[in-house]
């Protein structure tokens, strides 16, 4: 500093050493006030912005009460994250209706399976609405029909049973085709499938007091809804697909089960060849009750009756696979009920159709057997 100074004021004279000190000295107490206020105003700022914090805080809290809604904080993280990927996605995922009733539930349930993987929003076309919503509180949104004829759809193909590839699928305008019931699609989300087909409450409510009516004093009844596919498949199932449909001896087997096993059973049987259930299933011990009216052409009805039972005897079919699917207690099927060189088994795969913990009953082939030796 001396030495500064003392450069200073070699070449001045006094009055300007005076002059050149105080002008020092007010630049240094300028920098130092400077100093001293920068500090003061930041920590009056410092605490200004804490408040202000606070306030914008209870303010944004109020807001978010009151005019948004914010999805995450009902939604689970890993559910936020997929919704938002599904909603910012620009694709648009449908499926082919196809079928009656049972197929157009896998058909609903595989494209609903395969969107989620995906992360693509998925609607459904008039068709498959027309039928499925007038039992169930579907989630996916319907296409409008003119939309759907605007789309630049890719057709898809899908089998029976879930593939690989079918994780990896990038294109935007799917449409799918087939007739995928498998659960081999759907189970790793089978509550959400059910919540899906859960009925609406109108139909709970009459399916239930109709249960009831037939039982009317007696108390804790196990229900088990019993499916007889006769129709077309009567025929069918012999001539195109070397195989057989239930017979007598199975529905047998399959009552003496549950008979067996519950306390106080009744069996609830619809088909669509109710006369053939008439004189082949016996009634004699007044269990037995043919509530269906087996009309083909309104399902719903029947449906609804089977999968509020408790437990499902199915013979085949997917009718008669989600009846049981969506009742949820113990399932009888038949099984095997095809040759080795049936066409059918290119298709359609026993264990894919059917889930590990329900019980198979093989068919009785010997019909067949006697026709192709
Ligand atoms: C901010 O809010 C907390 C309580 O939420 C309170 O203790 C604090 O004094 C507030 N700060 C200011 C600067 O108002
Ligand atoms: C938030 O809303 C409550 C009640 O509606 C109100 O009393 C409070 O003043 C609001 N807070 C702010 C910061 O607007
Ligand atoms: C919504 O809530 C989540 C979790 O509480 C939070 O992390 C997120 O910042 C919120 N988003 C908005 C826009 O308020
Ligand atoms: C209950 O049973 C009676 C007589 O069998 C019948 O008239 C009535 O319609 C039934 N009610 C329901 C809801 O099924
Ligand atoms: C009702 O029936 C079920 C199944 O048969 C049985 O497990 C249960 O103990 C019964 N409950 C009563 C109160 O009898
Ligand atoms: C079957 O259902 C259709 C559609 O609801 C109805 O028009 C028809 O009359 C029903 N047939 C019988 C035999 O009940
Ligand atoms: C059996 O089914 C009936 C009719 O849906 C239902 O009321 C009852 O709770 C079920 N019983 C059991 C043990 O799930
Ligand atoms: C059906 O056939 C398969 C393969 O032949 C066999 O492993 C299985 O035990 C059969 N199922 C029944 C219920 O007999
Ligand atoms: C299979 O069905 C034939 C009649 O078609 C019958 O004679 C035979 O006893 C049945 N076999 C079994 C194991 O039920």
């Amino acid at each position: 500093m001396t030495n500064l100074l003392s450069f200073y004021t070699v070449p001045f004279s006094g009055k300007q050493t005076c002059f050149l000190t105080l002008l020092l000295l007010s630049t240094f107490s300028f920098i130092a006030i400077c100093i001293f206020g920068y500090i003061l105003y930041h920590e009056e700022n410092y605490k200004f912005k804490l408040f202000e914090q606070n306030t914008s805080k209870h303010l944004a809290n109020n807001i978010s009460r009151k005019a948004t809604f914010n999805y995450s904080e009902c939604l689970r993280d890993e559910d936020f994250k997929s919704f938002k990927a599904i909603r910012s996605s620009k694709g648009i995922w449908t499926i082919s209706p196809n079928g009656r009733f049972g197929n157009l539930m896998g058909q609903y349930a595989a494209l609903f399976a395969l969107a989620r993987l995906n992360r693509k929003q998925a609607y459904i076309l008039p068709g498959m609405a027309e039928s499925l919503s007038q039992s169930f509180k579907l989630t996916l949104p319907t296409l409008n029909k003119e939309v759907k004829d605007k789309v630049p759809w890719q057709n898809y193909h899908l089998d029976d049973w879930m593939e690989e590839k079918y994780k990896n699928i990038f294109e935007d305008h799917i449409q799918f085709f087939g007739f995928p019931c498998s659960w081999t699609f759907y189970h790793h989300i089978q509550e959400e499938i059910l919540r899906e087909f859960s009925f609406h409450e109108f139909i709970t409510t009459e399916v239930n007091s109709c249960l009831r009516n037939i039982t009317a004093q007696r108390q804790n009844i196990t229900y088990v809804g019993v499916h007889v596919r006769r129709g077309d498949y009567v025929y069918v199932m012999p001539q195109v697909w070397k195989g057989v449909i239930a017979d007598r001896n199975y529905l047998e087997r399959a009552m003496f089960y549950f008979r067996s096993k519950y306390k106080d059973v009744v069996f609830i049987v619809t088909s669509n060849g109710i006369d053939w259930c008439r004189k082949n299933i016996d009634a004699s011990k007044g269990d037995v009750y043919f509530l269906g009216d087996g009309n083909e052409s309104k399902p719903q009805r029947d449906f609804a009756i089977l999968a509020h039972c408790n437990h499902t005897i199915m013979t085949i079919g997917t009718f008669g696979f989600w009846v049981a699917y969506l009742a949820g207690g113990e399932v009888i099927y038949l099984t095997n009920f095809t040759l080795p060189s049936s066409p059918f088994l290119r298709e359609f795969k026993y264990e894919a159709a059917f889930l590990p913990e329900w019980i198979g009953i093989a068919a009785n082939l010997s019909s067949l057997l006697n026709k192709n030796p």
